[in-house]
């Protein structure tokens, strides 16, 4: 399924602007009843199940593997390893450009980390293929592995996240420090973090000669065709990619990964379509995780508890193979006013799958240190920390000295902090408790995310009878792409949601960009807004031309479209359906086309974030040292609101994940081995309904002028920042313990006295 909306008769019509309506998700009755297709859905004829072996090691050789035992196995079909793989047109260990990764599809018998792909089980059933990756028992010479951040030698990336520098400094930070009245240094340690999208990277791939087609899941379809044509030497023309429905992305199907590369590799060898599904504990090796970080921040302040210096260094690690560096310091960019800033980081090389985006990448784990220090700051003033929020705020950018565009922070904190009832917060840790007994402690975080946006196409047809076709090749991720695009694909031909049909999810559409950075809605919205204007402009000149349309003559910039009609602005009467001037002219249909990507000019002049601040009570048991939390307020601006539900759920979500960096998301890592021993959904810990206690999410109105036409900014990872850290400091203010290691558990917050033997 690739559509929705059917049109209906008219009666039903609404005539309204779509933008703005709170409408639920379009797909949503598809996908609680299991009607949407998710690319595991497939069956296509003859389709055969790989299975992948991966490594138990981290570091050494694949020295032996029971092919035969495998082979003998009723059903398997055929066995893929380093020697039989079919050959790449590109070398998967070459990458040229930040949004590429390279990739362990059997290119040799090297292991890299544990649960790198070793081989590939082909056969009848999935039974029969898992059946025969447990007979191919490998053998390994082993090496030991380095883990941990203090593994090997540390180095400073030639550049961090996607293209960021990895030290900026302005103004002198040792001068700031010695004029402090106060300061405060402390470290930070944020865990290895593994995405777990519900539905895993599952492909099924199809060959047709030199074609192919391929249900897969996908942020970024169109880079995903190129990557795939580059590995397999074929055009980006004969790729189909249909990625309808994701089940979570979160940054792991950003771009094609091992285990996609694999099922495509196993179809050509084996010559049918091949299915091929990570298990989750497969999930967590060649699929991305957020690296580990070790934060610290050195903060001075003066007298009235302004800031003199922020310096934010972060320690990281990536793969032995690739690069991607966590951006942690980088948060520290755009918040807090100081005369010195420094933004830094080093990393080391450790055995593990390379890490890559993930929710807010860099953002979410610079949050939790910069908020936790900046609380920390605020309390060794003796300040309320949303009072030194305040004080430290600028209205320029501090980093770029540029100015923010419609910088709405202020209102953020107002309405949250009102609707959360911080006027009533202690400054003293450690001094409410509830009537049970149980420790109290509030916190805020301060939420911020850059205005990112891609480079996407979009079609817009209004066809014979006046209805409209909006098609892009955008992705949902589960965020609501289908109906929030929908939304500004009806406005942008000025026809109702029912007369507009809107087609997205597959490559062969116009090229929909990157669900990604928070850009998706900002990119494509644009795009089908520039489609569905030129569709109309198109549309307008036909009428003015034609001496039989009532708007014959009429200068074009005079005639405005006005819900399926075309009319005067200054005259609604003298006007036409856009069925009738179609139909005058002979034609089937109008089809418009638009792009949507960032105004460098405008780049260059401004600042261009979204702000929020978080509100976080906590109650602690002071026996067991469980930690609840009760309560989250946030307020977030971000730009033109397309559709308040969907929004609303996106902060929601957010926040729910800045919970679990808080409180509950680790890998775990033997030191010894590498192995992940949480590698699943039973130990590797994510918030459940349980967890969450009352969660509001307050939209800010914002009319941002400058971001892009539509005034749309990203409202899909600022709930992650901000969130995290009120959580921790609402922990230290419960307990007067300042927990510097995430995430935060019972043993973190027990009192001495309860831990005692
Ligand atoms: Mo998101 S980490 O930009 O998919």
């Amino acid at each position: 399924m690739s559509e929705f909306a059917p049109v209906t008769a008219p009666a039903r019509q609404r005539r309204q602007a779509s933008i703005g309506q709170p409408i639920t998700r379009r797909d949503g009755v598809a996908k609680v009843t299991g009607s949407a297709t998710y690319a595991a859905d497939h069956h296509p004829g003859g389709m055969l199940h790989a299975v992948m072996a991966v490594s138990t090691i981290a570091n050494g050789r694949v020295t032996g593997l029971d092919i035969d035992a495998a082979k003998a196995h009723p059903g398997v079909v055929e066995v893929m390893t380093p020697a039989n793989r079919p050959s790449l047109a590109k070398d998967p260990d070459d990458r040229d450009n930040p949004f590429m990764f390279r990739l362990d599809v059997l290119q040799n018998d090297r292991v890299r980390y544990v649960h790198q792909p070793i081989a590939v089980v082909i056969a009848e059933t999935f039974e029969a293929a898992t059946e025969g990756a447990a007979l191919l028992a490998p053998k390994y010479e082993k090496e030991p592995p380095r883990v941990g951040l203090d593994a090997g030698e540390a180095f400073v990336p030639e550049s961090v996240g996607p293209g960021a520098p990895s030290e900026t400094v302005v103004g002198d930070i040792e001068a700031g420090l010695t004029a402090a009245q106060r300061q405060i240094e402390a470290t930070y340690e944020t865990p290895a973090q593994y995405h777990n999208p519900m539905e895993p990277h599952a492909i099924v791939a199809r060959w047709e000669g030199q074609r192919l087609v391929v249900d897969t899941p996908s942020q970024a379809m169109t880079i995903a065709r190129g990557r795939l044509a580059g590995l397999f030497g074929i055009d980006a023309d004969d790729i189909l990619i249909r990625s309808p429905f994701l089940g979570g992305g979160f940054g792991c199907k950003g771009a094609m990964m091992s285990p996609q590369v694999l099922g495509i590799l196993a179809a050509r060898l084996v010559d049918r379509p091949v299915k091929l599904v990570p298990t989750r504990p497969q999930m967590y090796g060649p699929l991305g995780h957020r690296a580990p970080t070790r934060q610290t921040l050195r903060l001075g302040m003066d007298a009235a508890g302004k800031l003199t210096a922020l310096a934010h260094h972060t320690r990281t690690s990536s793969s032995v193979f690739d690069e991607f560096f966590e951006p942690a310091s980088n948060i520290s960019h755009t918040l807090y006013a100081s005369p010195a800033i420094s933004t830094t980081h080093d990393a080391v090389r450790v055995h593990t799958g390379t890490p890559m985006f993930m929710r807010a990448p860099g953002e979410a784990s610079g949050s939790i240190a910069l908020e936790s220090a900046i609380d920390e700051a605020a309390h060794a003033c003796g300040m309320d920390p949303l009072a030194f929020r305040l004080a430290n705020h600028a209205d320029l950018e501090p980093i770029s000295g540029k100015p923010f565009s419609s910088k709405r922070l202020y209102a953020c904190y107002a309405q949250a902090a009102e609707r959360f009832g911080w006027a009533a917060r202690s400054l003293e840790a450690g001094s409410m408790r509830d009537d049970d007994g149980l420790r109290v402690g509030w916190g805020v975080g301060t939420a911020t995310f850059p205005v990112v946006m891609f480079e996407a196409e979009a079609r817009a047809t209004i066809r014979a009878d006046g209805t409209g076709v909006v098609e892009t090749g955008a992705q949902d991720m589960g965020q609501g792409a289908w109906t929030a695009l929908a939304q500004i694909a009806a406005d942008s031909l000025h026809l109702a949601l029912d007369e507009t049909v809107f087609r997205a999810g597959t490559s062969d559409l116009p090229d929909g960009g990157v669900a990604g950075g928070s850009g998706h809605t900002a990119t494509v919205g644009n795009a089908i807004d520039a489609a569905g204007r030129d569709a109309i402009a198109q549309l307008i000149e036909r009428a003015v031309a034609d001496d039989q349309s009532p708007l014959y003559g009429a200068a074009a910039e005079q005639v405005v479209a006005r819900w399926g009609r075309l009319q005067m602005i200054d005259d609604g009467a003298r006007g036409e359906r856009y069925a009738d001037i179609l139909r005058r002219a002979g034609l089937r249909e109008i089809v418009g086309h638009g792009r949507g990507r960032a105004d460098a000019d405008v780049a260059e002049r401004y600042a261009m974030h979204a702000h929020g601040a978080v509100f976080a009570e906590v109650k602690i048991d002071p026996d067991l040292g469980q930690i609840r939390v009760t309560r989250l307020v946030g307020a977030f601006a971000a730009g033109r609101v397309i559709n308040p539900r969907m929004v609303e759920s996106q902060f929601f979500g957010a926040m729910i994940w800045g919970l679990g960096f808080a409180l509950h998301e680790k890998a775990d890592v033997d030191t010894r081995t590498g192995r992940i021993m949480n590698a699943d959904l039973a130990e590797y810990h994510v918030p459940v309904n349980a967890d969450i206690r009352s969660l509001e999410a307050m939209i800010v109105e914002e009319d941002d002028p400058h971001v892009n036409v539509l005034g749309i900014k990203g409202v899909g990872e600022i709930g992650v920042t901000g969130t995290a850290g009120a959580i921790a400091n609402a922990v230290w203010h419960a307990t007067g313990k300042r927990i510097r290691r995430f995430p935060i558990g019972i043993a973190d917050v027990l009192d001495d006295e309860a831990s005692a033997p």
